[in-house]
């Protein structure tokens, strides 16, 4: 396994790989990796001939009042990881090598990054279609892995996908959780002992909303107050969101529909923590 700072350096190993007819799986990342980056890892190598693992804390996909600066950075840790789950290749850029200081392209999905995350973080889907476009274009992979933690990027990128004509299949893997069910994350790293506890409270919450669709609720209001009032027992919860949609509109829905997305985003002290889970409704 080799890692790499250039865009032509992973293009001549992309060519050699084309070459001899190779078919190439790439997991977009930005690096401290963990479980949850392993899993994608993993199906990438079961699902291809190579593996590329890129490793960029993005800055255009964070604003500025964001945690860029603070991003957890281990590349020696990643490397290790990386080998260990096989990939062939890590692509690790500089900002300067990804982006031109008087670049005048932007990319954006509409509609879909709009609610959710990107209701709240209105500079962050532009600046995830740009680096993954970008990505996609250096590394020109058979397909991409995503985790299914982040359920708004993978719409956003399958659809920037079809509607691009980008040649990636694009493939969600499952939530990676920890043993006691909090939803893998690089920031899960900010949170002290007493967060780390009062964290579990969005994987609770989304349980009891589990709990009360099987028993027969479909009610989105209904839903909304079940992970409202379980979340607001944590002092140390803040609700960022709480969002009942279709989980290919990530339109808001009234009543639980064949495919729904419930989604929430809570802070923890500082911390912006996610979760959410898709329910099928027969
Ligand atoms: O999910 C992430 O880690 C990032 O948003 C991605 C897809 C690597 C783009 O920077």
């Amino acid at each position: 396994m080799k890692t790499v700072q250039g865009i032509k350096e992973v293009r001549k190993q992309v060519e050699k790989w084309r070459r001899k007819g190779l078919t190439i799986g790439m997991v977009p990342t930005m690096g401290f990796l963990h479980d949850g980056h392993e899993s994608l890892i993993n199906k990438a190598r079961k699902e291809n001939d190579k593996v590329i693992v890129s490793i960029f804390v993005n800055p255009t996909q964070f604003g500025p009042t964001e945690d860029f600066a603070a991003y957890p950075r281990d590349l020696k840790k990643d490397e290790k990881l990386c080998k260990r789950a096989g990939a062939d290749l890590i692509f690790n850029p500089e900002a300067s090598e990804i982006y031109i200081d008087d670049a005048s392209t932007t990319v954006n999905v509409l509609g879909l990054s709009e609610g959710l995350c990107g209701g709240k973080r209105p500079v962050h889907f532009g600046g995830v279609c740009l680096v993954v476009s970008k990505l996609f274009n250096i590394a020109t992979p058979d397909k991409a892995y995503f985790g299914e933690k982040d359920a708004q990027q993978l719409a956003v990128i399958k659809r920037m996908v079809r509607d691009l004509n980008f040649n990636v299949e694009i493939i969600g893997c499952p939530i990676i959780r920890e043993l006691d069910g909090l939803a893998k994350s690089s920031r899960n790293t900010y949170l002290s002992i007493e967060e780390r506890k009062a964290a579990l409270i969005l994987n609770k919450s989304l349980k009891l909303a589990k709990k009360a669709i099987n028993k027969g609720e479909n009610n989105s209001q209904k839903i909304f107050e079940i992970i409202t009032n379980k979340i607001e027992t944590e002092t140390l919860s803040k609700i960022d969101y709480i969002e009942i949609v279709d989980s290919n509109t990530l339109k808001p829905i009234e009543t639980l529909s064949s495919s729904s997305l419930i989604a929430i985003a809570v802070y923890i002290g500082k911390t912006r923590l996610i979760d959410n889970f898709t329910v099928e409704v027969k």
